[in-house]
């Protein structure tokens, strides 16, 4: 399938139902190299424990969301990563110039869910970070089951919840708008997460 008629079934999935999702977006050779990174990373101690609000208590938190993260920086990471960042740049431009995002930029994250952690019921867009609005992830894991868990279930209105397995080299566009889960993980789940947004990185701290 060319770039360009996949591009455009993203881009109708999105105005349509809100969602989009793509085995093999990535060949399962270029997951997995991805993946050994991430653990790499991972080994050497560099994720952190992702955040979601300070005054929550640290157990709270973790049953809320049990994530560990290592944010990626655009210019300078491997081949690998920066050939599938081309991508995620070429789709941007495309979803500009064909639904008028405004899409500025791009931030993306290693995120390893441990055994036995999940996230919550949530939505991506929010008081303190109104700049994203597509959400999309690749996931790393080679042979997962359902019964491993860590499907992405995505709550759409007056619909039925969409699950999603986490299998190596799929990946998953959605309005970042849209709540969306990680079920319980009963094995380490792998993923690069990224975010499209309408203003420059630099600014979304502001
Ligand atoms: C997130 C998230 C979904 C997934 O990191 O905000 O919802 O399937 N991730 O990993
Ligand atoms: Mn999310």
């Amino acid at each position: 399938m060319s770039a360009l008629s996949l591009f455009d079934r993203i881009a109708d999935g999105l105005a349509d139902t809100g969602y989009f999702s793509i085995p093999n977006f990535v060949s399962r050779d270029e997951a997995l190299a991805i993946r050994d990174i991430a653990i790499r990373h991972k080994e050497e101690g560099e994720f952190r424990r992702a955040g979601i609000g300070k005054q929550i208590e640290y157990q709270l938190e973790k049953d809320i969301r049990g994530d560990e993260i290592l944010w990626i920086d655009n210019e300078d990471t491997a081949p690998s990563i920066k050939s599938y960042l081309q991508r995620m740049e070429e789709l941007q431009n495309f979803l500009n110039y064909t639904c008028f995002l405004g899409l500025k930029e791009y931030e993306i994250h290693f995120a390893v869910y441990p055994k036995g952690t999940r996230y919550a019921r949530h939505s991506d867009r929010f008081k303190n970070n109104p700049h994203r609005v597509i959400s999309f992830v690749l996931y790393l894991n080679p042979d997962w089951e359902e019964e491993d868990g860590g499907q992405l279930a995505i709550y759409l209105e007056g619909k039925d919840p969409v699950f999603i397995l986490p299998e190596a080299g799929k990946l998953v566009c959605f309005r970042s708008e849209i709540e969306h889960e990680v079920l319980e993980c009963n094995r380490a789940r792998y993923s690069l997460t990224g975010w499209l947004l309408d203003q420059p990185v630099g600014l979304t701290f502001l």
